[in-house]
């Protein structure tokens, strides 16, 4: 299997009607609205007397991020744990998915690795759609990166999900969307590598190695360009930012063919930068270790594309992932010089460290030339998108506000949210160059724009879309579902829109 996501820790997910194999624990969910309304009947089960008593007392509320853990049961499931699910005029798919992700982050704390979780509970009536969160939460929630840790930490105990209670009228189709969801988890997972290894290992070439593997593993084509075939076609602004390391940059371009040879590829552009020291623009100590995750971009691309393929979805798609290292040496590029990228246009490059702009308006360029029917790129591109959004929202910007729209509705769905940044014509005014076509900084303001209304200038008249995923591609702050570094931003964010197209096009 590619090293992506090989993991020490396996996990099983079924589903079923009812279930016979003893587990550790039995978890069911109640909003608070069910939590406050369980009648007080005296010792009607002694399960239902111990939560009467937890409630007296007052130790648990049903508020989401809570949950309580009692024992009581049966040989099959001597423990229960209850997850509570807030406001049920809350609910939603992220409500369920964080639930489960508590459930089992907080069972697996107690080295507690077998679960059922009683769907019943869970007061949804799409059961298929209860399951695909569940599942979503369960998995992601399951992800370590500790390949690194040589010595046993007691973590790597393989894990046992049930989702119970399932209708037998349904089992079938659950099932197999559990399949599909592992099959995205997946991906998931192998974004989260790539993002978490660091940057002795993971080099361009080591990317483009990885993308050679999946391409083998699952049926995709890949081309990758070295240096010589780059500065014989032009690409003179990638060039520029890898100069300065003796890491040798790549173009790494995947294509999946799902759809008969005409229809023109959906494109998806990652930035992959695999370690972002600034260049001669140097980055300040602090914190740069973080820039080993300069690639986030890229890595939801490759996974992207990997997915997409298991999936077989009907579509065509091309992947293109610059990857470089963006190192200061003698033979770097110096703030001041002038480039020609290529698309032909001169770039001034007044700052090193807004390197990100220039291999991505090289990679853009050339995937227009395969004319596609639209792309996406996404990208760790500016500090200035975590200024303005945090780390709860991606920014989008582009050219096409149905895509932009699309785009929306499949974060809204997959709880990865992307939210809107105007890209208004006198924003490039800040990115005119006295001496080239343009240059590469635009000053503080609006930091987020005008990186994206420099990308524009390459992708010209093509339906686009800018993601701007410095914010939610990592996370320092670890939350159940969600263990500290890469976090796999876009991919199940990008899998949702594809599927939403594909869907169309029946
Ligand atoms: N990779 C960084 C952006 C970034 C910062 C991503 C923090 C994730 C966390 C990008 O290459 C960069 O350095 N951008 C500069 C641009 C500036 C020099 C115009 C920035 O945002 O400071
Ligand atoms: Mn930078
Ligand atoms: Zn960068």
């Amino acid at each position: 299997m590619c090293g992506g996501v090989e993991m020490k820790n396996k996990i099983t997910l079924h589903c079923a009607t009812t279930w016979t194999e003893a587990v550790d624990c039995r978890i069911v969910a109640m909003t608070e609205e069910c939590w406050q309304s369980l009648p007080v009947v005296p010792t009607a089960t002694p399960e239902h007397d111990l939560l009467l008593r937890a409630r007296e007392d007052g130790e648990f509320s049903a508020k989401s991020q809570e949950t309580l853990l009692l024992h009581c049961g049966t040989d099959l499931a001597p423990r229960l744990l209850v997850v509570g699910l807030g406001a049920a005029a809350k609910l939603s798919a992220e409500v369920y998915r964080q639930a489960a992700a508590l459930a089992v982050s907080s069972l697996r704390q107690k080295k507690l690795t077998r679960w059922l979780i009683d769907c019943d509970t869970f007061c949804s009536d799409d059961v298929a759609a209860l399951a695909d969160a569940l599942a979503d939460g369960v998995l992601l929630e399951a992800y370590r990166f500790d390949h690194y840790k040589k010595e046993d930490n007691g973590n790597n105990k393989a894990m046992q999900c049930v989702l119970g209670a399932i209708d037998e009228s349904v089992l079938a189709e659950v099932e197999q969307r559990i399949a599909q969801r592992r099959i995205i988890s997946e991906g998931v997972w192998l974004c989260r590598n790539l993002v978490n290894e660091p940057g002795n290992v993971k080099t361009p070439v080591y990317l483009a190695e990885q993308a050679w593997a999946l391409a083998e593993l699952y049926g995709l084509t890949c081309t990758l360009l070295g240096p010589e075939e780059l500065q014989r076609q032009g690409f003179g602004a990638l060039l520029a930012v890898a100069k300065g390391s003796i890491c040798e940059p790549r173009l790494i371009v995947l294509d999946y063919q799902g759809a008969s040879e005409d229809v023109p590829p959906i494109a998806l552009v990652g930035k992959g930068v695999t370690f972002d020291s600034g260049g001669i623009s140097l980055k300040p100590g602090e914190g740069m270790d973080q820039m080993k995750m300069d690639m986030a971009g890229g890595a939801a691309v490759l996974a992207t594309l990997a997915v997409a393929a298991q999936l077989k979805l009907p579509l065509n798609i091309v992947g293109v992932v610059p990857a470089v290292e963006n190192m200061p040496s003698d033979r770097a590029t110096r703030p001041g010089d002038i480039v020609t990228s290529l698309s032909g246009k001169t770039i001034e490059i007044l700052n090193t460290d807004a390197e990100g702009r220039l291999i991505l308006a090289d990679a853009l360029t050339w995937v227009a030339r395969r004319k596609p029917q639209l792309v996406v790129d996404l990208a760790t591109l500016t500090g200035a998108c975590i200024i303005a959004l945090g780390h709860q929202s991606s920014a989008v910007l582009g050219n096409d506000e149905a895509l932009i729209a699309d785009l929306r509705r499949s974060g809204d769905q997959v709880g990865e949210r992307v939210w809107p940044l105007p890209l208004f014509d006198e924003y490039s005014e800040q990115i005119k160059s006295e001496v080239a076509d343009v240059k590469n900084i635009g000053g503080r303001p609006a930091g987020t724009i005008t990186a994206a209304a420099f990308l524009q200038k390459f992708v010209e008249d093509l339906p686009w879309a800018h993601l701007d995923i410095a914010g939610t591609a990592w996370q320092d702050k670890g939350k159940p579902g969600q263990p500290n570094g890469g976090t796999g931003v876009g991919v199940r964010l990008l899998i949702d829109f594809l599927r939403q197209r594909s869907e169309l096009k029946k």
